[in-house]
């Protein structure tokens, strides 16, 4: 999509809300994001994908930034309407957010390049209890710790001590949203984030982020009551871990393809090992959320941060895949 020669006067829609499970965090960033681009001077407009169709966003902006997190808004289908109805948008295209957004097939990729990732099995909700426990034991030893497929924000997510607890796990999620589950071998260690943002057509790894908390893990809870954690930023951890960290979500972002900007989620262990969990190639946006934090690291304010990534919408290739 070719800049336009100015960005004065350009409409800008901020996406977000939608139908998936992480509804809410979406909301919370559209609103933050939106608020930071009229701040800049935009012409902006927040517009819920549970109710605007992509004709309506085509009608109404000149292009979009996303702030739409989960099923149907960062695994390629939002991106795909919006590339069928030609409406440019900042981040990803179709393919990067789709592998992105399902963990098994992500992991698959970064295991071919031998970057570390948590060993896993795939238990689908329609096999029986017994066939998930063959899997895992077949695969992992325990405890393990099981979260949707393509989920995110640590919903529907478990440590299992052992096979008790993982049945109970099991049979909890046939109530729940996701249709698939990774149940993945349990790092213990600290939870760390990376930001990667396209900063005047060059790519920047921002600071890492670590994050202490005395839940059980980095929880839904942990994640939305700031009393729950402790986030540093730049982390304290040894500058040699740091910076494995940093090379990896760089080398993340270009595997996946992403574009723009994405923020890779690891677990550092004592000894040094720092196994990648995922690359998020929509992460929130809220003013005080991880993306946010890291780049202010990078001397980058919050609203400088919008700027470049709305800017990524005009730095794509011409054809994505
Ligand atoms: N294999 C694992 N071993 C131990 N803890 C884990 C493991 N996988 C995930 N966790 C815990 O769950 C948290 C969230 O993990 P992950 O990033 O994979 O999930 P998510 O729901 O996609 O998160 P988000 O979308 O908010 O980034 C981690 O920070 C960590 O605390
Ligand atoms: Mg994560």
């Amino acid at each position: 999509m070719t800049r336009p020669n100015t960005m004065d006067g350009l409409r800008v829609g901020v996406l977000c809300g939608g139908t998936s499970p992480e509804r809410a965090g979406s909301l919370a960033s559209g609103d933050a994001a939106a608020k930071a681009l009229a701040e800049l001077g935009y012409s902006t407009t927040l517009l819920d994908t549970a109710d605007t169709t992509p004709q309506q966003v085509r009608d109404c902006v000149d292009v979009a930034v996303l702030a739409t997190h989960g099923l149907g808004g960062e695994d390629g289908k939002l991106q795909g309407a919006l590339d069928t109805f030609g409406v440019p948008y900042a981040g990803s295209g179709v393919l990067a957010s789709a592998i992105g957004m399902h963990k098994p097939t992500f992991k698959k990729l970064i295991g071919q390049s031998n970057l570390d990732t948590p060993r896993s099995v795939v238990v689908r909700r329609n096999w029986t209890v017994a066939m998930a426990l063959d899997a895992v034991n077949i695969g992992l030893g325990f405890p393990v710790f099981v979260k949707p497929s393509s989920g995110g924000g640590s919903l529907e997510a478990a440590v299992c001590q052992d096979e008790i607890e993982l049945q109970a796990f099991l049979e909890m999620t046939r109530g729940y949203s996701y249709a698939e589950y990774m149940v993945e071998e349990f790092i213990d260690g600290t939870p760390c984030t990376v930001g990667v943002l396209e900063v005047n057509g060059k790519l920047r790894v921002l600071p890492v982020l670590s994050v202490e908390t005395n839940r059980e893990f980095y929880d839904y809870t942990a994640k939305h009551d700031p009393t729950q954690r402790t986030e540093s930023c730049p982390s304290a951890l040894p500058d040699a871990v740091t910076g494995r960290m940093q090379q990896y979500a760089l080398r993340a972002h270009f595997l996946l393809g992403a574009h723009g900007y994405s923020r890779a989620d690891f677990m550092v262990t004592p000894s040094g090992r720092v196994p990648l969990l995922e690359v998020n190639t929509l992460p929130g946006l809220s003013a005080l959320g991880n993306m946010a934090t890291m780049a202010r690291a990078a001397d980058i304010e919050y609203p400088e941060l919008l700027r470049h990534i709305l800017a990524t919408a005009y730095s794509k290739p011409t054809y994505l895949p």
